[in-house]
C-alpha cells in the first residue's frame, strides 16, 4: 500500500506516494522525474546513484525514500545553477573527466562533498574521496586532475 510523503529535492517539494520499500533513487527517477543519477548495481557498490542528503553522499539505490522525508536531497541537477553548469561540472569538462557520462552524476556528487569538507584535497584525498564512485572509461586520472583544478581555483 502506497504511503503519501514530500521529498524535497534540489530545493523543490514534491508530494510523492510511495511504496514503503521504494528506494530514493528510483523514487526520484521514476515518480519526481529527475534522471540525472543512475542505476548501475543496484547495490550500494558503485556510486553512480549518489546524491547528497543533508549535504552527506548517500547511496540512493540503497536509501528507502520514505526515510528521506524531512531531509533535503541534492541530485547532479541541483549542482548547477539553471543551464549554467558548476565550476566542477565545467572541470570534468575540460579535463577529460567526462567519457560515456554513466558515471559522472555520482563522481559530482562525491566531488562536491569533498570539496566542501575539504578545499584544499591532495591528490590522494581525491581518489579516497571517490573511491565508492567506480568509473569503466576514464581511468580516473581527467577527474582527478579536474577536482584539483577547482581547488587550485579556490
Ligand atoms: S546503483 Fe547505487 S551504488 Fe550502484
Ligand atoms: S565516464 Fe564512463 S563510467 Fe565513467
Amino acid at each position: 500500500m502506497k504511503a503519501e510523503a514530500t521529498l524535497s529535492v534540489n530545493g523543490v517539494v514534491y508530494p510523492v506516494e510511495l511504496e514503503p520499500g521504494t528506494s530514493l533513487l528510483a523514487a526520484v527517477r521514476d515518480v519526481v522525474g529527475l534522471t540525472g543519477a543512475k542505476e548501475g548495481c543496484d547495490d550500494s557498490e558503485c556510486g553512480a546513484c549518489m546524491m547528497l542528503l543533508d549535504g552527506k553522499p548517500v547511496n540512493s539505490c540503497s536509501y528507502l525514500a520514505l526515510q528521506a522525508e524531512g531531509s533535503e536531497v541534492t541530485t547532479v541537477e541541483g549542482l548547477a545553477d539553471g543551464d549554467d553548469l558548476s565550476a566542477l561540472q565545467t572541470a570534468f569538462l575540460e579535463h577529460g573527466g567526462v567519457q560515456c557520462g554513466f558515471c559522472t552524476p555520482g563522481m559530482l556528487i562525491s566531488a562536491t562533498h569533498l570539496l566542501e569538507a575539504n578545499p584544499g584535497p591532495s591528490a590522494d584525498d581525491v581518489r579516497i574521496a571517490l573511491s565508492g564512485n567506480l568509473c569503466r572509461c576514464t581511468g580516473y586520472d581527467g577527474i582527478v586532475k579536474a577536482v584539483l583544478a577547482v581547488a587550485d581555483a579556490g
